[in-house]
């Protein structure tokens, strides 16, 4: 049986349940998934395949981008994907890129305001802009990448990280996730990573 590990990193909670939902759809195909914290890690060597999962704190949460470039090399021995939780996710042009399946929740999605150009903040979270540094980071061994709507509860945050959510980054506090679409996509993994259930 294909063992897949799925972990994550979260301030406040929302993206552990993501990872929980993904979890229990690839165990209904047929595989093993477990759960842990991304600092619970401590080797990915015992999985056929990773699944890493982390919030957008002003581009992709840094520990994330981090644990992508010191285990490289480790990483790309074996299918990886990654999944963001946001609260905003401005259209713009899709990339191609070659041989990864981009899934990105379409109720978070939304156009600019001013259709063919970018406000100031909107420039912070368009697709090209969040992804650019991930791609870069991640091993070859990439198959797929989603963008999922999170959640912004002021109340689970310590009160610098809130301030700085409601002045700079402008978002609104409330519930984006979108679980159908979560699911789906959690069951469509074992596929896109290439694992077959036995
Ligand atoms: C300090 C901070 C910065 C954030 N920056 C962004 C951002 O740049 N873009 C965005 O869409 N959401 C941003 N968010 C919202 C989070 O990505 C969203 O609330 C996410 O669901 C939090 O996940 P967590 O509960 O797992 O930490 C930010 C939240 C915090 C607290």
């Amino acid at each position: 049986m294909k063992k897949v590990l799925v972990t994550y990193i979260t301030h406040s909670g929302t993206t552990r349940d993501v990872a929980d939902a993904i979890a229990e759809e690839i165990i209904k195909t047929g595989c093993e998934a477990q759960v842990l914290e991304l600092a619970e890690v401590k080797d990915s060597k015992e999985f056929d395949a990773v699944v890493l999962g982390a919030p957008m704190i002003i581009g992709w949460h840094r520990n994330a981008l981090n644990y992508l470039k010191t285990h490289k090399a480790e990483l790309a021995e074996k299918p990886l994907a990654l999944f963001l939780t946001a609260m905003s996710l401005t259209e713009s042009p899709k990339p191609d890129i070659p041989g990864v399946d981009l899934h990105l929740d379409p109720k978070l999605v939304a156009p600019p305001q001013k259709p063919g150009r970018f406000s100031f903040k909107e420039s912070f979270t368009t697709l090209k802009h969040y992804l650019t540094p991930v791609l870069k980071a991640a091993p070859t061994s990439l198959k797929a990448v989603a963008f999922f709507g999170g959640r912004l509860d002021m109340y689970r945050l310590k009160w610098y990280d809130a301030v700085f959510v409601m002045l700079v980054v402008g978002a609104k506090p409330g519930e984006k996730r979108n679980w159908p679409d979560i699911h789906a996509w959690g069951a469509s993994l074992p596929a896109l990573l290439k694992l077959d259930s036995k």
